[in-house]
């Protein structure tokens, strides 16, 4: 554990480094000059910056097409920067090898736009699928599964298949499944996008208790009426650039 406390008779290289030390600890998130094109000079981001500090809920807002899932993508490495730079914990990903990835995705959670559940399995395998790629012992998988399916409520559905639950309950699987393996990051791409107001708000209740509890969370939404209820911190997409940071 490092001593980030600074002594009087200190040299300033070590207080350089302390100084870095505490910015790794709190930055989860940097762009810089982020620029995104698509084949066909399809330009989806331009020279986009900012950070994201550790415990930080972020909606990332913005008409369809402003690059909100593309932002997100970048941040997972589904898709690569065309310029600038863009950090995860201090780690710069153009740098990270094919081999790493899975290494960088267990540290983030995402929640897909579409889902992505697996249609041929039951609500709690499709939780428990996003663990068989890990070390986690049978006990330990069952444990994890109880105690998040029954934070979510979703225990009585459990045997369900992805075409029996509503909308609401597979958006729910869906955080579950990007929740059990503990993550620093949750990257939420329109978790409400098909939902009613009641299933909407308990989606961002939950999503905010995650936050407390000291997940950092960026949620992209077109919804400016729900990003205005809750106070937390905005960034709006239009024209590919960051048009204001609130
Ligand atoms: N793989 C791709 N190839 C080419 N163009 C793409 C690709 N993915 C996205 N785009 C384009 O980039 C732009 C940004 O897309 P993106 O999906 O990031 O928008 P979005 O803000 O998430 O939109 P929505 O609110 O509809 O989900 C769009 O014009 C889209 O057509
Ligand atoms: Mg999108």
């Amino acid at each position: 554990m490092y001593n980030l406390f600074i002594s009087q008779a200190e040299p300033v290289d070590s207080l350089v480094d302390r100084f870095t030390i505490l910015i790794m600890i709190t930055l989860m998130i940097t762009f810089e000059n982020v620029t995104k094109v698509y084949q066909k000079d399809w330009v989806a981001l331009q020279d986009i910056s900012f950070f994201i500090e550790k415990g930080e809920f972020v909606f990332i807002n913005g008409p369809t097409g402003a690059g909100k899932s593309t932002l997100l993508k970048l941040i997972y490495k589904e898709e690569e920067p065309t310029k600038g730079t863009v950090k995860v914990m201090d780690q710069n990903l153009r740098f990270l090898k094919k081999k790493q990835i899975p290494h960088l995705r267990r540290k983030i959670g995402v929640i897909f736009q579409d889902f992505k559940l697996l249609q041929d399995r039951t609500l709690e395998e499709n939780v428990a699928f996003a663990l068989e790629v890990t070390d986690t012992s049978p006990r330990d998988i069952r444990k994890k599964l109880m105690d998040i399916l029954t934070y979510l409520r979703l225990s009585h559905k459990k045997f369900s298949f992805p075409y029996q639950l509503s909308g609401g309950e597979q958006q729910k699987v869906a955080i579950a499944r990007a929740l059990v393996r503990d993550p620093y990051i949750l990257l939420a791409d329109e978790p409400t996008g098909n939902l009613d107001e009641k299933s909407s708000q308990e989606i961002i209740d939950v999503l905010l208790d995650i936050n407390y509890k000291g997940t950092t969370v960026l949620m992209a939404t077109h919804n400016l009426k729900l990003v205005q209820k809750v106070n937390k911190k905005v960034l709006i997409i239009e024209n590919n650039k960051i048009a204001t940071e609130a």
